[in-house]
């Protein structure tokens, strides 16, 4: 069975149990990461943990470890689970207290930890691309900070599934903001452009890696408002997130993206991807 973090202490799954207090449970009152594993190796943890600590900031839960700490834990909980290609979950809430709006005076935040095999990623998104869909944007004005509280994204996810597709691009004033849980590209005459960071989308830590492997790669790249008319006319369409690396859009509201085809600019960039990731599991 697999091994989580509680707390503390390192359990079976089965025995990890909090309280229904758990302001986590009843308010949705927390900050989460989901970290990619290659090999045993996390996938830029770094990033990760100045991400958390970003999150925490914003909605004022004072961070319970170091970061060293949150490294050792993370690699023990990774070994303890048989390494290889795992996706960690953490999430820190701002712990149990009895039933209040307003913060508690002294509560302690609760920290869960699991460490999950990664799914693979289905051969045919990479060969032929994805199908989104386009959807208002319903969610918050803080979708900077990586809550808990996915309701909406969650309702999205469902919705774009049940029209058979793979992720819900959305829409809000007219402009791109993300998928309901990756961040959003698009290529026009081979220059890429993603919507810059601001409160409306997670700043993506596979986003800083696809911004760095594009300058690196002397491509052009502009971080700028996408409308709605230039979404449904680009080249190419990708999304990018943890655990689905960079996958090609090839029909967004049963329209082909450009060929129909994953582009050339993305088949650049996801092959610079890999060659990094092999790169920080021999490093
Ligand atoms: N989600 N935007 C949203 C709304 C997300 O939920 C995610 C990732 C991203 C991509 O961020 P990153 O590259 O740091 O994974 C963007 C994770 C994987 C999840 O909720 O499971």
């Amino acid at each position: 069975m697999a091994t989580v973090y509680l707390n503390g202490e390192y359990l079976p799954a089965e025995q990890a149990k909090v309280s229904v207090f758990d302001r986590g449970f009843l308010f949705g009152d927390g900050v989460y990461e989901v970290i990619p594993v290659y090999q045993g190796h996390c996938f830029e943890l770094e990033g990760h943990l100045a991400r958390l600590q970003r999150s925490l900031d914003g909605v004022r839960i004072n961070n319970p470890l170091t970061d060293v700490e949150w490294s050792e834990m993370i690699q023990t909980l990774i070994d303890r689970n048989g390494g290889g290609d795992q996706a960690v979950y953490l999430q820190v809430t701002r712990g149990v207290a009895p039933r209040d709006h307003l913060f508690p005076a002294n509560a302690t935040p609760s920290v869960f930890v699991m460490s999950n095999p990664m799914q693979p990623i289905p051969d045919a998104f990479k060969a032929q691309g994805i199908k989104c869909i386009t959807l208002p944007d319903i969610r918050w004005q803080r979708c900077d900070i990586k809550a808990i509280t996915l309701l909406a994204n969650s309702l999205l996810k469902q919705q774009a599934h049940e029209q058979g597709a793979q992720e819900a691009l959305l829409v809000k004033d007219g402009h791109l903001t993300e998928g309901a849980a990756s961040n959003a590209y698009i290529v026009k005459n081979g220059v890429i452009y993603t919507p810059e960071k601001n409160a409306e989308v997670l700043p993506g830590i596979t986003r800083d890696v696809v911004l760095r492997l594009a300058e690196q790669a002397g491509i052009e790249l502009h971080q700028q408002m996408i409308t709605e008319a230039e979404l449904h006319d680009a080249d190419e369409i990708w999304i990018s997130s943890s655990t689905r690396e960079m996958l090609p859009v090839t029909l967004l509201d049963d329209h082909p993206v450009g060929n129909g085809q994953p582009g050339p600019v993305w088949q650049r960039l996801i092959t610079l991807y890999q060659h990094l990731k092999q790169e920080q599991n021999l490093g």
